[in-house]
């Protein structure tokens, strides 16, 4: 396994997409409400993208055909946006949006709630959100990779919910999935692969109320939770430093 290590010059390459991916998602978020279609955010996020002179990794990605994926409520990942898809009030939806910028790829996913979310929906979005967070800030030069699966699971499973396993976070940088694999749930065998200065990978846990297994919908791509229940996660590419972790996918300017 060779993990993609990148040099300062190129953190600020993949900082910079990773800077068009968080302006796209300030620029969708007002509209991302009852009534909106998810094919009218990919249309958003395809106008924003061209604006920008970058285009979407995902677009064609093995025959993937839009430039978004956008993933409601017992959709774990890769709901592919559609005109016919409209959002309504008590929806959750993940919005996962992966750039090129000059050729350095960034990846990010967050969750939006669509009027008046539930308790139980709301407090397995702020679960996958800190799942993700308390990883981030466990990452650093010398953690072994199955860290950031052991923190999630300490985060997740008091509240009783599952990981998905069928899917996993990656290293990116000038491809938009490369290695290594990042698992969501604590694998011994990563105790001994440790984070070195200039890994750049995601972090992207899917974290559901109920069993972890997922069917796929006849379209190919959509991933739903087995039992029907919901399911949420968040996406941030990081980059290791000498003394930690850095967001690449926030802005740069505040
Ligand atoms: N953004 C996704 C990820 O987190 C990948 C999307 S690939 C697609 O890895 F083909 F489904 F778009
Ligand atoms: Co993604
Ligand atoms: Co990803």
């Amino acid at each position: 396994m060779t993990p993609s290590v990148y040099p300062p010059k190129d953190f600020k390459k993949i900082r910079a997409s990773g800077d068009i991916v968080a302006r796209c998602f300030e620029f969708i978020s007002p509209h991302i409400a009852p009534g909106i279609s998810t094919g009218g955010i990919d249309k958003m996020v395809a106008d924003f993208l061209r604006a920008e002179n970058a285009r979407s990794s995902s677009l064609g990605y093995h025959g993937f055909p839009a430039h978004c994926c956008t993933s409601i409520n017992d959709v774990i990942v890769h709901g592919i946006p559609n005109d016919e898809i409209i959002l309504k009030d008590g929806d959750i939806v993940n919005v996962d949006l992966t750039a090129e910028y000059k050729g350095f790829h960034a990846d990010a996913s967050r969750m939006f709630m669509i009027g008046n979310v539930s308790t139980p929906a709301r407090k397995l979005v702020q679960a996958a959100q800190d799942a993700m967070n308390s990883a981030i800030a466990a990452c650093g030069p010398g953690v072994p990779l199955s860290e950031i699966g052991r923190v999630i699971e300490s985060v997740v499973k008091p509240h009783g919910y599952s990981i998905s396993r069928d899917f996993v976070g990656h290293g990116i940088g000038k491809t938009m999935h490369d290695e290594p694999q990042i698992c969501h749930f604590y694998e011994p065998k990563l105790d001994r692969v440790k984070m070195v200065p200039g890994m750049v990978f995601t972090i992207e846990p899917m974290i559901n109320q109920g069993v972890r297994e997922c069917v796929i919908d006849a379209d190919g791509w959509t991933a739903r939770t087995a039992d029907g229940k919901l399911s949420a996660q968040w996406e941030h590419t990081i980059g290791i430093t000498e003394d930690g972790a850095v967001i690449f996918t926030e802005k740069i300017n505040g």
